[in-house]
């Protein structure tokens, strides 16, 4: 009885595993073990015996069980701290960088622009990219037939009369029909438009335009031209000079192009402007009466103006980009250097 302490001490010493450990204290403690079975013996003893050796077994019992209860807790100290060691985390490294998008510069560019008509009282709205013939053409002034859809020839999704929209002017017959002839407007429609184009550098199959829609009483020609004034001064400088050139839409009366004095070169020629010192940045007009009408609005006591830019236009002059494709071909490459450049 002696030596079973020792034994014990013996056999656990170099054993780091709980549950080998488990398996030697079973062999002393659990039900059919070796102190288990003198424990037994006891009841076979006489009563002076029992008197004896009971105690002495019950002690033995209790610092066996301390041993084992130690070994297991030093076993799984001993776990954690290797583990600890093991999955050091060395906190003078430096950080690995987090690559974070940017938005993409035709998005900043219109984002810029409806800041500026938002501060002069106009709305965002949308339009569906997937449009009908009436409102694209028809309600524009440009029914079936007409020469000018030749210039605007676009994608049909069904028949003749469901298409990708090719322009955003559609958006001024839908907000008149919304505004049921009854109330003032001032709208911009950003948005994605389509065409049978072969893309090149100035050419692409989808582009993006910003509408503008004013409706009111007693409109001219010189509220669109301080409206167009404000904007090309905001995005290319307060030194920009505005000048209108006699034009054709089918949905304005008079209308016009919209040119600026050219920033880069202040009008004395160079290859962005192609030597003129002008550049045309937008279509625009007094909106016809026929088209006032078909969206509701009695034009003996409405008038407004329309506006059309070009967002890649816009983009690409004030970024300095010369390739219309570089909007949409999603190259990091080219896109990072463009949004770091000029980055307000
Ligand atoms: N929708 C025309 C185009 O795509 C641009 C345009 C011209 C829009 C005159 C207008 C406008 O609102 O008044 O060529």
């Amino acid at each position: 009885m002696e030596n079973i302490k020792d034994d014990i001490l013996e056999i656990i010493k170099d054993v780091n595993d709980t549950k080998e450990l488990y398996d030697i204290r079973v062999k002393y403690l659990g039900k059919k073990g070796v102190i288990s079975e003198l424990l037994a013996d006891l009841g076979k003893m006489s009563i002076e015996e029992k008197k004896v050796k009971g105690p002495i077994i019950n002690s033995l019992k209790q610092e066996v069980t301390k041993i084992f209860d130690d070994k297991n807790r030093e076993i799984e100290l001993k776990i954690l701290n290797d583990k600890l060691k093991n999955e050091k985390i060395d906190i003078s490294l430096p950080s690995t960088k987090v690559i974070s998008g940017a938005p993409n510069i035709l998005e900043k560019l219109i984002e810029e622009v409806e800041e500026i008509l938002m501060s002069m009282g106009y709305d965002v709205v949308d339009g569906p990219e997937v449009e009908e013939d009436k409102f694209n053409f028809e309600m524009l002034n440009i029914p079936k037939g007409h020469p000018a859809r030749d210039a605007q020839d676009t994608f049909y999704i069904e028949g003749e009369e469901i298409l990708l929209r090719s322009q955003t002017s559609p958006v001024q017959v839908r907000t008149m029909l919304a505004n049921k002839g009854e109330k003032p407007i001032r709208m911009i429609c950003p948005g994605k438009t389509y065409r049978r184009d072969d893309d090149d550098a100035t050419h692409s199959h989808q582009f993006m335009q910003i509408e503008g829609l004013l409706v009111d009483k007693d409109i001219s020609l010189s509220d669109l031209k301080g409206t167009v004034d404000v904007i090309v001064k905001k995005l290319f400088g307060q030194d920009i000079v505005t000048r209108f050139r006699p034009s054709y839409y089918q949905f304005t009366e008079p209308s016009v192009e919209v040119d600026i004095s050219c920033f880069n070169c202040k009008g004395k020629g160079c290859n962005i402007c192609k030597n003129t010192g002008w550049i045309t940045v937008a279509g625009a007009g007094i909106v016809h009466p026929n088209v006032l009408k078909m969206g509701g609005y009695n034009p003996k006591i409405w008038s407004g103006f329309a506006f059309g830019f070009g967002a890649e236009r816009l983009a690409m002059l004030k970024y300095g980009i010369n390739d219309l494709r570089v909007f949409y071909n999603t190259d990091l490459r080219e896109l990072n250097n463009f949004d770091r450049k000029d980055a307000e």
